[in-house]
């Protein structure tokens, strides 16, 4: 178990696809998660992709559990998701103020589907199928970017809402990194 490194954008690891894991249980996938959980929990995130630390597979964890840097956010079960497959429900989004690890210190305006239903698997190879709204859906859809080389900006749809957080929220540290 370590705390690694996380990317910054700019590193052509964060563009890439990543590969579905093919083996469930093993050591190896434990201690990837492992090091995501320390890595995630130093930085308080509430979510890391695998890809974030330098790894190409699709794993995300995301958690969102009284963290004290967004007291407003709804609580979000702690949880591995392996090769994810979303579906939007309606064609509904929502806009929202996001940040993400591999771009410390920034946020941005991001448009999510409000509605969705994530299908994967957990650490032990179990099926997980799961329909989520709001902050949730929002975690999840971010996190799941990343596997495809996705960083929140391409989302932005009108680039004067990205910014230094310290210069769009003077003062306070509410929203979310991922
Ligand atoms: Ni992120």
């Amino acid at each position: 178990m370590a705390v690694r490194e996380v990317l910054k954008m700019g590193d052509a690891r964060l563009l890439a696809r990543a590969e579905p894991v093919s083996a469930f249980d093993t050591p190896e996938l434990r201690a990837l998660l492992a090091d995501m959980r320390d890595t995630m929990a130093a930085q308080h995130g509430a979510g890391l992709a695998a890809p974030q630390i330098g790894v190409g597979l699709q794993v995300v964890i995301f958690a969102v559990n009284a963290n004290p840097r967004y007291p407003e956010a709804e609580t979000v079960p702690e949880t591995v998701l392996i090769n994810p497959v979303l579906t939007a429900l309606g064609e509904e989004e929502e806009e929202a103020w996001e940040g993400c690890l591999s771009l410390p210190g920034m946020r941005g305006l991001v448009p999510r589907y409000r509605r969705l239903r994530y299908q994967g698997f957990d650490a032990a190879g179990q099926p997980l199928d799961r329909t989520v709204s709001g902050f949730h859906a929002r975690v999840v859809q971010h996190e799941v970017d990343h596997l495809y080389g996705i960083l929140y900006p391409r989302r932005i749809r009108d680039l004067r809402n990205f910014g230094f957080t310290e210069v769009l929220f003077p003062g306070q540290d509410t929203v979310a990194e991922e």
